[in-house]
This record gives C-alpha cells, structure tokens and sequence, in this order.
C-alpha cells in the first residue's frame, strides 16, 4: 500500500484524500489537523449565517469516514510540532494542505490602534477558532468602517448588520452572540480603492446586503459614476456587469430610514488611522482616480470616515511551515502540478494543494480541481515513492513520541458536546470555542 499524510483537513485536504483513494484502491491517507476538528475554514471561516455553505462539511465528512482514509485532529506539523522531516519518515508522501493562515496588512501608519482589527480576528472570534482572542470588537461603536470590497468584506459587514434573532440560530459560539446582540453598530462603511466594476465580492454575496432586515443599503451615485464602466455596464464581463447593476439599483431605491446603514464606497484607498483617547476615531482615505489600465491614481483630496471600530478586509496570506521551501512573495510554497520544488528542482514525496499551492483565492469548489492535479502528480511518482519501507502505524508511533491525536471517535465526542450546549442554552449546535474544552470533550470519549 502506499501511505500517505495529507497535512490540513480544508477543503483541499479532503478532496485530495478523496482524490487520491477515488484514484488508487492500493492508497491509504491519514489526514492530519493541528486542530482537534477537522474541515478548516469551513468550519473556522464560511459566515454562520450560511447554513447551506456550511452543510457542505457533511459532504467532506464522508470522505473522512471512507474507510481507507483516517483522521488524526491536535497533530501540528512544522515548529512546536511534528517536524516536517519526522512525517517523511512515517510516510511515502506528505500533500501538505495547510491554506493561508493569516492576514494581509495595509503599511499604514495607525493600523495597530486599539480598536483596528483584521478581519482573520473578527471572522475567527464568531467562528469559535479555538486560537481566537476575544477582542472588544462591538463594544461603544456606533460607526465602523471595513476596508476592502471582497467576499470576506461582505461576509464582515453582514455579520455586523446582523441582529440576535438571525444569529441566534447558528452554531455562534455563546459570548459572540451576546456580545453581537448587543451591538450598536449603525453605520457600515465597506471601502474599496478601486471602482464598483472592480470590486472582488460576487454578486450573490453582494446581493444579500440588500435583503438584511432594519438596515439600509446607501450608495452615493456620483461615487458609482466615477467608474468610467458604470455608465455603459455592457462591456464588463456578466459577474462584474451584474455588481454594478446591483449597486445601481441600490442608488435608485428611496431609504426606508431603517436603524441601520451599509454604505457601500469605492475609489477610497486608506492612508492612516486616526486616534481620539488612545483608540481608533476615524479613517483617513485619499479619493482616488482610475488611471485607464484598471488601476487608480491618487487625486490629494482627502476624506475622514468616522469609526470606532475599524476592519482590515485586505485578504489572507500563506505562512511559512519550517521545513519546507515558501515564496514569500507570493505566500505560497514553490510547487510545479502540486510537486513541491526545493532549490528549482521537484522534490519526490512532498506535494502541496489549497490555497498553499495557489495563494488566497477561490471558493470552496475551486479546490477540488486543484487536489486532483496533486493527487495525480503524487500517483504518477507512486512506482519510486513505495519502495521505501515504513514504520508499523504512523499514529502508535507519534503517541509514543508524545503527540497524542484526536481519531474520529474524539471529533464526534466533540460534536456531541456541542449539541448538549447548544441544548442547555436553548440553542441549536454551539461551538466549544476553546482548547480546553475541545480537548476535554474529545478525551473523554476516548477513557
Ligand atoms: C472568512 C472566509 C470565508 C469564506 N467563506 C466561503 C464561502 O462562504 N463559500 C466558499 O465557497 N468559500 C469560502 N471561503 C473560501 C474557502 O474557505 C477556501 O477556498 C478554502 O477553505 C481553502 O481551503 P484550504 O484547504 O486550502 O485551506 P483551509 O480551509 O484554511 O484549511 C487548512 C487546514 O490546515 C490546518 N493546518 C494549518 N497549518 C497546519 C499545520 N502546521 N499542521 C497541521 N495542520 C495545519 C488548519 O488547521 C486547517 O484546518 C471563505 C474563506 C474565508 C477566509
Ligand atoms: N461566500 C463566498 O463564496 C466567500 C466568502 C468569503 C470568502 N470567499 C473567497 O475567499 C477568497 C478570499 O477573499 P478575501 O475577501 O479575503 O480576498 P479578495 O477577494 O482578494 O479581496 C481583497 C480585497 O482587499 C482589497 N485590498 C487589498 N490590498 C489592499 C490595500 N492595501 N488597501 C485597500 N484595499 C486592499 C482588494 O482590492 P483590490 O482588488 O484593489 O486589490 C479587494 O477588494 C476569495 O476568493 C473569496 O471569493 C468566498
């Protein structure tokens, strides 16, 4: 048999088990997770408010109980953990999944101010990431601004739109949801530097802003028209053409004098953070030009945006895990079809899907296509990778070396502890949101 680790249980590092045992029937894959619950942003990044998104983990789950694929939660790999050479040894191959795992920073002065947040914190805070800190995220703000005019920008926004009734259903964890319904949050502002025709957000996504209850989507038609496409949409291809109509309509339609504002901005790039009392007051933004090749140019002009909370939306980006070559440029690690290079050249045995292979982007869907290129390069080296002979069961090994996985039986003893406090709060599902009582519900069914 050949066996395999694939390090990461996202979506790339289950499509690349399911690709690989769909592939070979002579495959065996343990699929290792730092976290002791598998499904990565899946579960730590899709809104909790996007139920149907979210149901995709019992797709991915299936794959994770086929019965030549294992999974081995609380096993890190690289620094603190397992180090990368130490897997080679257990494995013939390692596919090392392990997304991008921090946040992009603006280089602007004020960007660390008490009260400026990127949206990784934010979105790991009502995610229950077990690393997440709990921040004063909410708390005296009446107006925030969101930098950036992606799908995370909107998923952000919405979320701080949102009110008790639409959030109490979800598998938020406790302290979010007090502290969300409780928000006094009532202007939004979502910036982008570049134009409407340019934002990055899709139009489903954009869409549901529209449709949130007590609030008001505002958008400034004299900022819209400095899009030179937004006056004949037609060129634009349809995801793009469709946004601005969509934005259009919002530029049409009378407010309601709803409680709450999303003001949808462009052509704003942020310049510094500026502080009142020791905390962030408001955003400075230069307005900004297109310069006809998609890019902006910077006009002098200056605005101030009035915010007590500010959300850095600028996007994710791939962290080096020792051990292994990385493009920090790029944020991703060196790979030709998925083959990891070292030095230029293929190293044999080591591969590399997700978003570590490509960079930040892309859906959950994207990444299926993307695992099966690596898990055809890995097959295609299987005659020289199986050779060599390996250790008896790779996890009896790491348990005597002192790492001690959570298996299967561990994250369905989790799920059960999150049903009972769901249960015992009147609630539906609610995440554990930390270490120690993940930990605590998945050994327990193990004694
Ligand atoms: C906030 C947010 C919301 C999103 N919402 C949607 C959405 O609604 N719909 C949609 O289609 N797409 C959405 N996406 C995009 C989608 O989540 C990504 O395309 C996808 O998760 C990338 O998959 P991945 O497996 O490469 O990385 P990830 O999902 O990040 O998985 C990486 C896994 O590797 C593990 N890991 C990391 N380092 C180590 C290590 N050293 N040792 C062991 N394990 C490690 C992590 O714990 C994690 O489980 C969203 C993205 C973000 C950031
Ligand atoms: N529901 C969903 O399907 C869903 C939900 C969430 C995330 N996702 C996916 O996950 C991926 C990551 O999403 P994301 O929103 O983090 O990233 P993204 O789509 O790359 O958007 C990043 C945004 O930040 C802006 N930006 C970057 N640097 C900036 C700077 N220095 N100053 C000001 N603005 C800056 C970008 O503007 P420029 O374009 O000008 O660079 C862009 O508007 C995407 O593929 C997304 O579609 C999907």
């Amino acid at each position: 048999m050949l066996r395999v680790a694939v390090v990461g249980s996202g979506p790339s590092g289950v499509y690349t088990a399911q690709s690989l045992v769909d592939q070979d029937p002579g495959v065996l894959v343990d699929v290792l997770d730092r976290l002791p619950c598998p499904y990565g942003l899946v579960r730590y990044g899709v809104a909790p408010d996007h139920e149907k998104i979210k149901s995709l983990q019992n797709n991915l789950r299936t794959v994770l109980e086929h019965e030549r694929v294992r999974f081995l939660g609380g096993v890190r790999v690289g620094a603190e953990g397992v180090p990368a050479d130490r897997l080679r040894e257990l494995y013939h191959a390692v596919v090392y999944c392990v997304g991008a795992a921090t946040d992009r920073h603006l280089g602007i002065p004020g960007e660390e101010l008490p009260g400026s947040f990127s949206a990784t914190e934010f979105v790991s805070w009502y995610s229950a990431h077990p690393d997440s800190v709990a921040g004063r995220f909410v708390s005296a703000v009446r107006s925030a601004v969101v930098i950036g005019v992606g799908n995370v920008a909107v998923d952000v926004t919405r979320m701080l739109a949102r009110g008790a009734t639409e959030l109490s259903p979800t598998d938020m964890p406790q302290a979010a949801l007090t502290a969300l319904a409780a928000s006094r949050v009532t202007e939004i502002h979502m910036a982008g530097r570049r134009g409407p025709s340019q934002a990055r957000f899709t139009t489903k996504e954009l869409r549901e802003l529209g449709a949130l209850p007590d609030t008001d989507v505002i958008v400034d038609p004299a900022e819209l028209a400095l899009d030179p496409a937004y006056a004949d949409p037609s060129g634009l291809p349809a995801p793009q053409r469709r946004n601005v109509e969509v934005l259009r309509g919002w530029a049409e339609r009378p407010r309601t004098g709803a409680p709450r504002r999303i003001r949808p901005r462009f052509f704003l790039r942020p310049v510094e953070l500026l502080a009142e009392g020791g905390r962030v007051a408001a955003v400075r933004f230069e307005r900004t030009a297109p310069d006809g090749h998609g890019g902006v140019t910077g006009t002098g002009r200056y605005e101030d945006v009035e915010a007590q909370l500010v959300m850095r939306s600028v996007g994710y980006r791939g962290v080096p895990l020792e051990g292994l070559p990385f493009d920090a440029g790029r944020g991703i690690v060196p790979n030709l079809a998925g083959r990891v290079l070292r030095e230029g050249g293929v190293a044999p045995g080591e591969y590399v899907a997700g978003w570590i292979k490509r960079g930040p982007t892309g859906v959950i869907g994207t990444n299926r296509p993307c695992a099966k290129e690596t898990a055809t390069s890995l097959l295609a080296d299987a005659s020289l990778l199986v050779r060599r002979e390996l250790p008896n069961d790779p996890a009896a090994v790491l348990r005597a070396e002192g790492v001690e996985p959570v298996e299967w039986a561990g994250w369905l003893a989790i799920e059960r502890a999150e049903a009972e406090l769901g249960a015992s709060l009147g609630r539906g599902v609610v995440k554990l949101p930390d270490w120690e009582s993940l930990l605590a519900a998945a050994r327990g069914s193990v004694s």
